[in-house]
């Protein structure tokens, strides 16, 4: 079944995720339906927060990204990313392997058309508990990483818009405060 996306504006947006605990068949419904509706809105990622609830729960796709690589590797072992997509990321936490950062065009479902560079870690350590309860660790570089920090931002009620340097956020802000007017309205 398609969910709606929130928009920005929605204070759901705002509010930290709750850890999740068991997968029950409700969460193994709920993360169908995130799938379906991530695909369905061509992203790279989704959030529980985007679809109003405000869970430890996301997901990535960069199956389709040709123009911007990802690596993965799991005990050292580097595999294929497209074997693992979508990946599924229940309580998820993360951390930089060095120092290196780099910058990066983002864009957001719950902000529609809005594109800003931002500053990164390049390769992160991800552990989390996937679909089947089971815990999962790897490595990724590029384009997941990016997408995985970015989810994760998301349930703990940080926007993309957090992370930009205020420059950008500066010309961003007629096409961001319209999205919220939009939203607001919408919510009564
Ligand atoms: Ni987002």
């Amino acid at each position: 079944m398609l969910l709606d996306i929130v928009k920005y504006g929605d204070p759901v947006l705002r509010q930290k995720g709750e850890r999740v605990g068991e997968i029950t068949p409700k969460i193994k419904q709920l993360i169908d339906d995130m799938v379906e509706t991530m695909h369905e809105a061509h992203g790279i990622g989704l959030a529980a927060q985007q679809i109003g609830k405000a869970l430890q729960l996301t997901m990535v796709d960069v199956t389709d990204v040709e123009d911007r690589p990802s690596r993965m590797s799991i005990d050292g072992e580097a595999v294929k990313p497209e074997d693992y997509m979508p990946l599924i990321l229940l309580n998820p936490e993360w951390t930089a392997v060095g120092d290196n950062k780099e910058e990066g065009p983002e864009g957001c479902l719950s902000f529609p058309e809005v594109y800003g560079e931002i500053e990164r870690p390049e390769e992160i350590d991800v552990k989390a508990v996937d679909e089947n309860g089971e815990a999962v660790a790897f490595r990724c570089g590029g384009l997941l990483a990016r997408a995985i920090q970015h989810e994760w931002d998301h349930l703990q009620g940080i926007l993309f818009i957090d992370r930009m340097d205020a420059f950008v956020r500066t010309e961003l802000k007629p096409e961001v405060d319209a999205i919220q007017v939009e939203t607001r309205k919408g919510l009564g």
